[in-house]
This record gives structure tokens, sequence and C-alpha cells, in this order.
């Protein structure tokens, strides 16, 4: 049972972290207290911003002796309004802003330990100035941080070849709900002590404790890239296309992204300086880099060879490369966009769902048909990461409605697309997140065995429930009560 902070904590808080690490101040605290898409408005008592893992201890410790609850935040661009409080303003905000210190970063080891609080676009920065890269991206690179990342196991542009940040972390340092410290940042690649608790923080989103830092795997800087943009027919093609480019084109090629129309032409509309790569018009596009180390040949001509033999045998139906770098950013400026011109131009139920990759076309294109047929004057607009079977299988309200379609209708329509990617073994959160979006959604249609697992580490790990409260793990009722009612899993 969790318990609003009292005066006597916040005074305590207040006296240890000082006048940058503390603030009640109601407008230092409202750009916080909501989420990116403007979907959740929550309330805290106070926005702690410890500088340091102790002072991070010092929190999590005072706060479990009163039962307060704690919401980790980083770069605040969760998908699920998993860094939102609750409206019921019990809750702390800690964000890790503050700690946003790369502590070593090393081309030898290929290892870069970042705390927190550092942004990914400044890693990636970080590590191209000692020759090397930290291989993951996404839209939000200019603000989330590295532990949103790792709390939610983010996934982004170049899964394909390097996976999500599962794969990329190497040693975590955290704290845990009783405030003690988790020093397990030493990256090494065999170690068989027991479980994991470090793939346990992964994905966790901050429902086990506050990451403080991590070992991120770097890799070989870039050499030399290739971007190019593909008009074609179906998501059929866009997946033969991609396996012809792993026959052609193997590992260089690190991101395969499935762009329709429609999210092509959302951007145009709503993101200045932004133009159609292409001259005709085409249902679907891909974007794709194929990428080559330093003293590696550019994988250019290997790329440009592929695409004109998917062009002769009727896979793509036009293409092109870019040129130079500017080219190439402006193709990915299109791709990173389709987020921010959706936002702009009005209310969708959003969704990340993930099947076998090979199942994905056929998903789609039935999937859409029976939304909008069942849902008339919604518009399904799905992109993002054919390659990982991942797409943003996003349904547009009807023209005029406002924004609470998407809590209306717009519930309908997510317990509806669940439902058919439940019913084809796939997931309903490829890697946004649960949050508190999906909270319900999860209870309705998780696998029971795997609920009670999660419940239980929770339990076991954090007690008091003062560690994100309200997100991932849906509370015991809520799943036994839906599970009664419905004959779907996940
Ligand atoms: P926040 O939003 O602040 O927090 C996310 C979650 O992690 C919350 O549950 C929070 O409580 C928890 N958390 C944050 N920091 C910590 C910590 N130190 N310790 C414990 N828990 C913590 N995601 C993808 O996977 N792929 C994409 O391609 C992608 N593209 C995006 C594009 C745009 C334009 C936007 C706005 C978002 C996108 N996202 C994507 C979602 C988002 O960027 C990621 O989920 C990111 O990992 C969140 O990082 P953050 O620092 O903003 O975390
Ligand atoms: C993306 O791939 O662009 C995202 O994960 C963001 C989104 O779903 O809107
Ligand atoms: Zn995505």
């Amino acid at each position: 049972m969790s318990n609003p902070p009292s005066q006597s904590l916040l005074t305590e808080l207040k006296d240890r972290l000082g006048l940058k690490g503390f603030t009640a101040d109601p407008s230092d605290l409202a750009p916080w207290l909501q989420d990116w898409r403007g979907r959740y408005q929550g309330a805290a008592a106070a926005m702690l911003s410890p500088a340091t893992t102790q002072q991070v201890s010092d929190i999590v410790r005072l706060c479990a002796a009163e039962g307060v609850p704690l919401v980790p935040q980083g770069g605040n661009t969760s998908m699920a309004g998993g860094a939102t409080p609750s409206e019921a303003g019990d809750a702390l905000l800690l964000s890790t802003r503050r700690m946003n210190r790369l502590r070593s970063i090393s081309a030898e080891a290929n290892v870069a330990v970042a705390e927190a609080g550092v942004i990914l676009a400044d890693l990636h920065e970080a590590a191209a100035a000692v020759g090397r890269r930290f291989p993951l991206s996404l839209g939000a690179k200019g603000s989330a941080t590295i532990g949103g990342l790792v709390s939610t196991n983010a996934g982004g542009t170049q899964v394909l070849r390097f996976g999500t940040m599962r794969a990329l972390v190497e040693g975590i340092e955290a704290v845990l709900p009783d405030g003690s410290i988790f020093d397990s940042l030493a990256p090494l690649k065999k170690d068989n002590r027991g479980y994991d608790l470090r793939q346990l923080l992964i994905g966790a989103e901050g429902t086990l404790g506050i990451v403080t830092a991590a070992s991120l795997k770097l890799v070989p800087a870039v050499g030399s890239r290739s971007v190019a943009w593909c008009g074609l027919e179906s998501p059929d093609k866009a997946l033969a296309l991609l396996r012809l480019l792993d026959n052609a084109v193997g590992d260089a090629v690190e991101s395969f992204e499935l762009v329709p129309r429609q999210a092509l032409d959302l951007v145009l509309r709503h993101v200045a300086g932004t133009r159609a790569p292409l001259g005709g018009s085409h249902g679907w596009h891909v974007l794709i880099e194929a990428v080559a180390p330093m003293v590696a040949p550019s994988p250019e001509k290997e790329l440009g060879r592929a695409l004109g033999a998917a062009l002769e045998i009727g896979v793509i139906e036009d293409a092109i490369i870019a040129q130079n770098e500017a080219q190439a950013e402006a193709l990915w400026r299109i791709r990173d966009s389709i987020s921010e011109a959706e936002k702009k131009d009005g209310p969708a139920a959003k969704h990340d769902v993930s099947v076998e990759v090979s199942a994905m076309p056929a998903f789609m294109i039935e999937a859409t048909a029976a939304v909008e047929q069942r849902f008339p004057g919604t518009r399904v607009i799905a992109f993002g990461h054919l390659g990982d079977g991942n797409v943003h299988f996003n349904v547009r309200a009807p023209e005029g409605a406002d924004q609470a379609w998407a809590v209306g209708e717009g519930s309908a329509v997510t317990a509806f697309v669940h439902d058919l990617v439940t019913a084809a073994g796939g997931s309903i959160s490829a890697e946004h997140g649960i949050g508190q979006m999906r909270l319900a959604e999860l209870a309705r249609l998780g696998d029971p065995t795997r609920l009670a697992a999660m419940r239980a580490i929770k339990k076991a790990l954090d007690p008091k429930g003062i560690m994100n409260p309200g997100k991932l793990v849906p509370p015991i009722a809520r799943a036994q009560a839906s599970l009664a009612q419905s004959p779907h899993r996940q």
C-alpha cells in the first residue's frame, strides 16, 4: 500500500538534494507530468533530480521507509505513458536528467559506461569521437536517455542487425527498491552465477528499481553508408526485397523500414522542408541503410545492383540511392518524422505489434481490411520495422473526431487489433513497453503463467510496491477478473 509523501520526508529530501535536485514548484513540474503524445496527465508532490547513485539510493531508502511511490523518468518520450505518474499525486517524480556523465568510453574494449541520464544522441557523438558507434537509434534520440532505453528494452531502426537494448547492454548499475545498490557494470562476456538480474532490469520499466548506469556495447564506426528509398506495391513485395537483399548485400543491411503512402503524405503535410523522394506515386516505400566499416568497400555497388535486379523482376517499382550525406539525412528525416506528423494530424489509436516476420505482410493487409470495415471512417497507417516483424499499426480516427475518440471508440479499436494480434500468435507490445497504456490489455490477454511469474518477481523485489506503480505489472484482481471474460491469450 503506497502513501503520499509527508512534509518531513519532503523537507529531508530537499535538504539532501539541494536547490538543483529538488523542486515542488508546479511550473517546473508541469512539462514532466504529461506524456509525449499528450494522452496522460499525472500529478506529483515534487520532482527529485539526484546527481549521483548514492543520492538515488538515499531517496529510495527514505521513500521505502514511508511507502512513498517513485516514478523514474528520463527523456519522457515513452510511447506507453510509462514515465507519467498517476493523477493521484501521491508519487514523487525521480528525474535522471542530472546523471548525464559518460563515466568512460574505450575503443579498445568496445564499451561505454554511461549514466542513466545520458541522452542517446550525445552517446552517438561520444562514440564517433573515439572511432566507434553505439548501434541503436530512434526518432527520439535527441531526448531519450540510456536509463529509459534500458528500462523499455528499446528497439529502433537497427534491430535487424544489432538487436534491441538487451543485446547491447553488457552491465548495469541500479538502485533496488530497498535502496541497495546493485553494481554489475563489469562487461563480462560470460557469467553464470545464476539468475540474471541485469536482464530482469532491462525492460522492467522502472518497476524493479532505478537504473543509474549501464555498460554499453560499441561496434566499429561507419566507414561508408548507402541509403536508398524504394517505391513498391505491397508489404509482401517489401519482404521479398528484404530476402533478396539478404542474399545480395548480406549483413551490411542494418535498417529496413516500411513507410506506407499515407505516412509519407502526413510527413509532407506536417513537417516543413520535407519532399517526396520519388517522382511517381507508390502504395508503399522502404527505407534501406547498408553500412560498411572503415576499410571495407562501400556497400553502394552491391545495394545498387540488388535494387536493379529487384526492379527488373518487378519486386520494386522505383528507387533512388542517396548521393551524399544531405540526401541520406533527408530520407531518414522523413522516416523519423512519422510520429510527429501523426501527432499533429489528430487522434489515433496507436499500436506496437509484432508477429513472425514472414507473417507480417499478410497480417497487415488482413487486419487493415478488418479494422476499416468494423470501424467505418477509420484509416490504418501501419509503418516501421518490417524486418523485425514489428509495425506501428496505428488507426486514425474518423474525420472530425476529437481527442476523446482515443479513449472512447479508440479503446474498442485497440481491443479489436490486439485480439487479431493475439490470434496470430504475436505480441501487443513489440518495443514500446506496457506502461499504463497497455496495462489492462496485458491483463486481458496475457498468459496467466507469465503474469503470475511477473507478479511474483515484482513482489519479491518490491514488496511495498513503491517502484513505478500502475505500470507494466497488472494487479492480481484485474488480471483474474478479465481472464474470466476472455478466451484469448498472449
Ligand atoms: P522515459 O520516457 O522517461 O521512460 C520510459 C520508461 O522507463 C518509464 O517506464 C520510466 O519510468 C522508465 N525509466 C526511465 N528512466 C529510468 C531509469 N533510469 N531507471 C528505471 N526506469 C526508468 N521506442 C522504440 O523502442 N523504438 C523506436 O523506434 C521509437 N521511436 C520513437 C520515436 C519518437 C518520436 C518518440 C517520441 C518515441 C519513440 N520511442 C521508440 C519510444 C521511446 O523513445 C523509448 O521508449 C525510449 O526508450 C524512452 O526513453 P526515455 O529516456 O524518454 O524514457
Ligand atoms: C517509430 O518507429 O517511429 C516509433 O517507435 C514511434 C511510433 O510508434 O510512433
Ligand atoms: Zn518503432
